[in-house]
């Protein structure tokens, strides 16, 4: 089955090819940094235009690298939602476009789960049932997946996402966007010990995540200690390196402590983390070393599908195709698009391992 995924949630405009699910025979991706860099985070208006630019130049690359013709394909998958409304309708309206025009099926996927399918690459299969962490600029979910295509939000965050936190802080010490690569990059050189930032526990007992009050706590910090951000072109000091593998170090122990905890109530044969967070080695190190004491597999996506892409979009479109899943053209870009699509009570999915039979 040859399928085309199209990708337009946030600031990245993208098309792949992928045959079977699992083989990617291209994967085009026309990315904003630069536009949104100097405004230190991605802005709608600007992103929706560039979208529109770019559309059918980056889905022709994808047919053309590929060596595809359009009237091979078999459907076309697109990112129906969650993300930023003018960027997905611009993904939307154009693979419905498309599908008229082909006369092809298509479907709707989440972004979201576009990440967790990001895996299917690169990596044997996925044993269920799967935790799957998602640490992206927009999104922190730890979701249970007892079987292909079903959801259970375990954990989410509260407030900021990881990799937002990882942005604003950043932007914070003057270090650029996006960034996540850039702290981790500092991190090496500093000490995670050198300032005790805390893990945030919810009131409410729930094991959710928090990184608003840690992005506070930062800028505490930094303004008692005296740290200024940087000018451009500046080298970082120790401070901030310090500063940046401390915050790194906290924000990791968050994420995987709280998987970790979870892992032992409902024992998953798999551990996903996916999104671009997912890029971080100290998060995969961390990850992997919580996968073996828990005698899981961990499943990390390569390096250029963890951030948004199309392919990962594709690989989850399939699965709902050869289902027999179809869109109508009345589909709609939906901002909020939720995830979880199990409704059943906790204890039943924590009992044994039958309890998965859902
Ligand atoms: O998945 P993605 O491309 O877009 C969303 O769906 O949000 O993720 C982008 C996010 C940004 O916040 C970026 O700072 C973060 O992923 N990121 C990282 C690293 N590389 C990208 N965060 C931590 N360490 C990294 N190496
Ligand atoms: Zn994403």
């Amino acid at each position: 089955m040859l399928v085309l995924g199209i990708e337009s949630s946030c600031d990245e405009t993208a098309a792949a090819i992928v045959r079977g699910g699992r083989e990617i025979l291209s994967s085009v991706i026309s990315s904003q940094v630069d536009i949104h860099k100097r405004f230190g985070g991605v802005v709608p208006e600007l992103a929706s235009r560039e979208h529109l630019d770019k559309i059918v130049p980056v889905v022709e690359e994808a047919f053309a690298r590929a060596g595809v013709a359009q009237e091979e394909l078999d459907g076309i998958a697109v990112t129906q939602g969650p993300g930023l409304v003018g960027s997905l309708l611009v993904g939307v309206s154009y693979a419905k476009a498309l599908a008229y025009a082909l006369e092809k099926p298509f479907v709707g996927v989440n972004h979201i789960e576009g990440h967790i399918y990001s895996v299917v690459f690169d990596n044997p299969p996925i044993e269920y049932p799967a935790f799957a962490l998602v640490v992206s600029g927009g999104h922190t979910n730890l979701f249970l997946v007892p079987e292909p295509g079903k959801y259970k939000v375990l954990a989410r965050t509260r407030d900021d996402a990881a990799g937002e936190a990882f942005d604003k802080v950043a932007k914070m010490l003057g270090l650029g966007y996006p960034g996540g690569p850039v702290i981790e990059r500092l991190a090496r050189e500093g000490d995670p010990r050198a300032v005790r930032f805390s893990v945030p526990r919810m009131g409410d007992g729930r094991p959710d995540f928090s990184f608003s009050g840690l992005k506070t706590a930062v800028s505490k910090h930094v303004r008692e200690s005296g740290l200024k951000a940087l000018a451009e072109g500046e080298t970082p000091t120790q401070p901030v390196k310090d500063l940046a593998a401390s915050f790194q170090d906290v924000v990791i122990r968050s994420l995987v402590g709280t998987t970790e905890r979870l892992a032992a109530e409902y024992r998953p044969r798999t551990l996903i983390v996916a999104g671009g967070v997912a890029c971080n080695e100290a998060l995969r190190e961390a990850s992997r070393a919580a996968a073996s004491r828990m005698g899981v597999s961990a499943l990390f996506p390569s390096r250029h599908l963890s951030t948004d892409n199309a392919a990962m979009i594709a690989a989850a479109g399939t699965v709902k195709l050869l289902a027999g899943e179809r869109a109508d053209l009345d589909l709609n870009a939906d901002v909020s698009l939720r995830l979880q699509n199990i409704d059943v009570e906790d204890d039943a999915l924590r009992r044994s391992r039958v309890r998965y039979r859902l």
